[in-house]
């Protein structure tokens, strides 16, 4: 017998940042942060639990056998004696370039899997089974702005994403500056375990963190455009410092990543309150008003070339 669910779920962008593990075979994080899920881009997933063989199709073609063993290995997880399954995925918008396309793709996953399997999990298991997949998808299951507890139990039970506020809550936006649509060149579990082995920095990275996270937790709940601002260029920032302090270091930015940061901090002395973030590749996204949104998009396509104005999204969910 054979069963299809096809699940939805919407990448996050972190604003008080993840980087790096306290455990990482269970990939519990070192430290808590705090998403916003956005709308328009999206995974799709169509999952058959017993399918005539294991497939994985990502994007319409056939996957690499690294690609396809990381999928098949998160199934067995769901279920060690599970039969073959068919995996077809694809987003609309591009994938590992550091716009979090692993986050709202293994949300999707998890979410098909646990109901193609028929299995009973409520939302906080398939964040915790989302998160091994990949840290920042336990974040995605849900929409709006999302915290990420660091957690404190050594099974990782108690780290996952959970609600802070709904897509509703604050009408900002979020423009991406679009740098690059291809992969990036050290991948983020590569990426976090070389800065945690070889950064001075990795230590005052991990004990301000907490701190950061009251801050922007706090920022959402006020709707403080500026207190939530600051505190999450300073993340992204202080996290892109840390692993520039690697040995040998590592770095996403490019020329044309500075070009968005210097026309994000001309907006702000024009009197736009418009903040930046960075991840694992050269597009800058910047927080703003929903007003400035237009004039914080022109900027960036004049600084970048392509910027695409996205507003908080909802949370994953499956298709009837
Ligand atoms: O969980 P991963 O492997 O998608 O890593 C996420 C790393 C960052 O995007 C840089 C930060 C974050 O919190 O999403």
């Amino acid at each position: 017998m054979s069963t299809t669910a096809t699940a939805i779920a919407h990448p996050n962008i972190a604003l008080v940042k993840y980087w790096g593990k306290r455990d990482a075979a269970l990939n519990l994080p070192a430290t808590g942060s705090l998403s916003l899920t956005l709308d328009v881009y999206r995974t799709r997933t169509i999952l058959t639990w017993g399918a005539p063989r294991d497939r994985v199709v990502l994007g319409g073609t056939e996957a690499s056998a690294a690609d396809a063993a990381r999928v098949l290995h998160f199934l067995d997880r769901v279920d060690g004696d599970r039969p073959p399954c068919e995996v077809v995925s694809e987003n609309n918008f591009p994938t590992a370039a550091g716009l979090a396309s692993s986050s709202s793709a293994f949300a999707a996953l998890a979410l098909a899997a646990v109901a193609a399997s028929g299995q009973q999990r409520s939302l906080e298991e398939i964040a915790v089974l989302a998160r091994r997949g990949s840290g920042s998808a336990t974040r995605s299951l849900w929409g709006g702005w999302v915290i990420w507890p660091r957690g404190e139990r050594p099974d990782g039970t108690d780290s996952h994403g959970a609600p802070l506020a709904p897509e509703d809550h604050w009408d900002v936006r979020l423009v991406v500056g679009l740098v690059s649509a291809g992969p990036k060149p050290v991948g983020s579990t590569v990426g976090m375990v070389h800065t945690e082995r070889t950064s001075p920095l990795y230590a005052g990275w991990v004990e301000s963190a907490e701190a950061d996270l009251l801050v922007g937790r706090q920022a959402v709940v006020d709707r403080d455009l500026r207190a939530l601002g600051e505190i999450m260029e300073h993340s992204a920032y202080k996290m892109h410092a840390t692993m520039l302090a690697a040995r040998p270091h590592i770095r996403y930015w490019r020329p044309e990543t500075i070009r968005a940061l210097e026309a994000v901090e001309s907006l702000r002395k024009a009197g736009v309150p418009a903040y930046a973030t960075m991840d694992a590749g050269p597009n800058v996204k910047v927080l703003c008003d929903t007003a400035d949104a237009p004039a914080v998009a022109e900027a960036l396509r004049g600084a970048v070339g392509d910027a695409t104005i996205l507003a908080p999204g909802g949370p994953a969910h499956l298709l009837p």
